[in-house]
């Protein structure tokens, strides 16, 4: 039998009786009810903003799919490349569709030298560099005079290619500027990770990777290429919902992605290990989360009431990663933290777990990376996944520009008071 819900409208009487698909009933059940009642739903808790066949999300049984492919399988056997083909295409490219659009992003990893020479040189000494990347995101745009024609699928495709392409490239630059490096150009004969590690630590015309830390580059890219309607995707849709280009669109994802409780927890995490110091010192620290002095970062979901499954596919990445470059001394903090909270009554009641930046500020670290990058290495697979999303809100014809209400809570009307009668 058919869900349905039926809504009473107890001033009027009237019902009014909607199907429930997949969890989910039309809000316009309420405006037939009322054309003036809204819901009030503060952090959209409990609202389904889209339809969406990209990524699916089981936060109490901790699943995670990409277009109905279990993270496990796509970090196991698949590459970031392949993984944004999916994202974006909706289905895995046969060998002939992944080389040309392997050769395709390869070839748009160049920048217009403006970028570097006036854009990024304006920058103060110590800027962040994901107050950089935001910026240089927009100021992307500016330079293609396509960038506006979002309605026209070959330009979208364009400008899909671009973004995916140099973030990478605008990433290492934002680096290179912070430590007075010169900048390193895109090499198009190495892999998509290996050309970012290589213009970010290339020195003169050295550069050696080790296949394990190409592998984890990869993994954590293809980890971070998707997460459904988080912040920064609703972000993205939400501006994008305008028609503004795909430029402004990302650098406003990118935007709510520098938050510390969204992509800045990364780095909140790492300072937070630093801050602890030593495991003797986990259970005092524990405890002043308990008594509300800050929390517990890289721990906790809005939608994970489980083990976040990119976590354990980050901390088995760890493991593999140490090996080449030596164990952080952090990780025996952060495991022991972990241990603490899983068996503390606080986190269990409140289902908190370590999320997805619980573990990958350690393996940035090990691999060199300062913490100022961590969230920028979150936004470069990001990319990926926000223009999914993009592509997909353009299709849809039951979006319009995202305009919610608010329940106003404000003085009634009163006259203007002047000056000299105000106390
Ligand atoms: N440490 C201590 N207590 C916590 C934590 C934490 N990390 N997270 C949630 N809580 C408590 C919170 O105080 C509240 O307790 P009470 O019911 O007594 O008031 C309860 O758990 C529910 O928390 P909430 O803030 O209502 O949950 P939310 O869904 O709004 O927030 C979150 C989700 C991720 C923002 C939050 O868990 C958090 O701040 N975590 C730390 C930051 C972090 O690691 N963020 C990365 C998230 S994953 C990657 C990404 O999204 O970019």
């Amino acid at each position: 039998m058919a869900e349905t819900i039926t809504i009473t409208d107890d001033r009027t009487g009237q019902t009014v009786t909607v199907p429930i698909e997949g969890g989910v009933f039309p809000a316009s059940a309420i405006r037939s009810l009322d054309p003036s009642l809204f819901v009030y739903d503060p952090a959209y808790m409990q609202t389904a903003s889209c339809k969406s066949a990209i990524t699916y999300l089981d936060g109490d049984n901790g699943i995670l799919r990409y277009r109905g492919y279990p993270i496990e399988q796509l970090a196991e056997k698949s590459t970031f490349l392949e993984v944004a083909y999916l994202l974006l295409h909706g289905e895995l490219p046969t060998a002939e569709q992944l080389s040309v659009w392997h050769h395709d992003v390869t070839h748009h990893t160049f920048i217009h030298e403006n970028m570097r020479k006036r854009f990024v040189d304006g920058f103060h000494y110590d800027a962040h560099p994901m107050g950089m990347f935001v910026s240089a995101l927009a100021a992307l745009g500016t330079f293609y005079d396509g960038a506006k024609d979002i309605d026209d699928p070959e330009s979208r495709h364009r400008q899909i290619l671009r973004l995916i392409a140099k973030t990478p490239t605008i990433a290492a630059m934002c680096y290179r500027f912070s430590v007075g490096l010169p900048f390193n150009y895109p090499n198009n004969d190495l892999s998509f990770p290996a050309n970012f590690l290589s213009m970010m630590w290339k020195v003169g015309d050295e550069y050696v990777l080790d296949p394990v830390l190409e592998k984890a580059m990869d993994v954590l890219f293809i980890l971070h290429a998707d997460h459904e309607q988080n912040c920064g995707t609703t972000a993205m849709r939400v501006v994008g919902s305008s028609n503004a280009d795909p430029y402004s669109s990302a650098a406003a994802a990118a935007s709510a992605l520098y938050g510390p409780l969204h992509g800045g927890a990364n780095e909140a995490v790492v300072r937070m290990l630093n801050d602890i110091g030593s495991i003797d010192n986990v259970p005092a620290f524990i405890q002043s989360v308990k008594d509300g002095q800050g929390r517990l970062m890289g721990f906790g979901h809005r939608v994970y009431k489980n083990y976040d499954p990119r976590a354990t596919i980050i901390k088995q990445t760890a493991y593999d990663v140490f090996e080449v470059t030596g164990k952080n001394p952090l990780l025996d903090i952060a495991l022991k933290l972990e241990e603490v909270a899983l068996q503390d009554p606080y986190f269990i009641d409140r289902k908190l777990y370590p999320n997805v930046d619980f573990y990958s500020g350690l393996i940035y670290q090990a691999m060199g990376f300062p913490v100022e990058m961590f969230t920028v290495l979150f936004a470069i697979p990001r990319t990926a996944g926000w223009l999914a999303h993009w592509q997909e809100l353009l299709s849809d014809n039951e979006q319009k520009i995202s305009r919610p209400r608010q329940w106003y809570v404000g003085p009634e009307t009163r006259d203007y008071v002047p000056m000299s009668s105000r106390v």
